[in-house]
């Protein structure tokens, strides 16, 4: 038995935010400058009355549809965020509430940028043991709200939106391995310190990042989990159809995809138009490119995940 991808979804708030437009609203920064560093061209930022579960809603709907399913047949709900709605309950049981399912179990996963190929990974799990049959698995971020907008280095990076994949247990080959891991010990190099107590936020409530050690650090790791998912599946990096990594950083992406052997054309970038949507970016690449043509049924993907922890993981799947 398999855990195979029956319908995926995506959704964007709003309209594309320009880098030029950044600068308008006040960012010392230029459209030279991120397109250069980052390969960041437009992303897109959600108006303060839309949270995660808004954009988890309108990500599932089309991930249910393009499955072919209701809500009512989603028996394991996982949502991967490091910007929920609220501290509990769980985005997730948001989510399930406005999809008007009763009954999955719902949760939420934090892993940061990793968090969607972790959910992946756990959700195939539960599909393989034979105790869930249909899974919705979500990435959903509003990473605006952690954004220290007076803080160039770091604000121009990212973007808000939400992806979703429907999971069902399948005999047609899926999920054929996955690989996640942490490193707590670079827990400092990317971070949200900020706490609550006594009912206030305490601490730093603003991401704060040592570019350069992230960078680093995501190159090698991303390469290093790419080589043992395709170990543990028996298959070459060479047979990989499409890659669908983070996107954070083209130089991150086209450095991986080096260390792979693969050329950009079997690579799926969309961190010029997103930004780095963090959880939500894999499953929003995913989509673009199945939506357009791009991923056909029985090719092979392999998606990828890297993020604050330092957290990292691959999923390699049959679509
Ligand atoms: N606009 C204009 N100038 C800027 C900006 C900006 N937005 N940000 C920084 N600068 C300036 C700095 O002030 C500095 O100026 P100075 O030399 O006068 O002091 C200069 O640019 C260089 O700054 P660095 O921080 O050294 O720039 P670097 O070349 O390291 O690039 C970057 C920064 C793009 C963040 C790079 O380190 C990087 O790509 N890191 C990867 C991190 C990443 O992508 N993180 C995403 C989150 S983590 C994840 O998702 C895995």
């Amino acid at each position: 038995m398999f855990a195979r991808i029956a319908g995926v979804g995506s959704f964007l708030p709003g309209s594309p935010v320009s880098n030029d437009e950044l600068a308008r609203r006040g960012v010392d920064t230029t459209d030279e400058w991120i397109v250069t560093r980052t390969g960041i061209r437009t992303r897109y930022l959600a108006e303060s009355s839309c949270t995660s579960s808004d954009l988890a809603f309108e990500a599932s709907r089309r991930a249910l549809e393009a499955a072919g399913t209701s809500a009512a047949e989603i028996d394991l709900i996982i949502v991967a965020t490091s910007t929920p709605d609220y501290i509990f309950p769980s985005t997730a049981c948001l989510l399930q509430g406005k999809l008007g399912n009763v009954g999955a179990m719902a949760f939420d996963i934090q892993a940061v940028c990793s968090g969607f190929v972790y959910a992946m990974s756990v959700a195939e799990k539960f599909i393989r043991s034979g105790s869930h049959k249909k899974a919705l698995v979500v990435g959903a971020e509003v990473f605006s709200r952690i954004l220290d907008w007076q803080d160039r280095t770091t604000c121009v990076l990212f973007g808000d939106g939400a992806g979703a994949v429907v999971l069902e247990a399948s005999e047609t080959p899926g999920i054929l391995a996955t690989a996640s891991h942490a490193d707590g010990s670079q827990h400092n190099i990317l971070s949200v310190a900020g706490q609550v107590c006594g009912g206030k936020v305490t601490g730093d409530p603003f991401l704060r990042m040592d570019g350069q050690a992230v960078f680093k650090f995501a190159v090698r790791v991303l390469s290093e989990v790419a080589n043992e998912c395709c170990g543990a599946a028996g298959v070459a990096s060479s047979e990989i159809d499409w890659l669908i990594p983070h996107q954070a950083n083209i130089r991150i992406i086209e450095s991986t995809a080096k260390k792979l052997g693969l050329s950009m054309d079997k690579v799926v970038v969309t961190v010029d138009q997103h930004g780095n949507t963090s959880a939500a970016s894999v499953p929003l690449a995913l989509d673009a490119a199945i939506r357009d043509g791009r991923i056909q049924r029985g090719q092979k993907l392999l998606l990828e995940g890297v993020g604050g922890g330092f957290t990292w993981g691959a999923a390699l799947l049959q679509f």
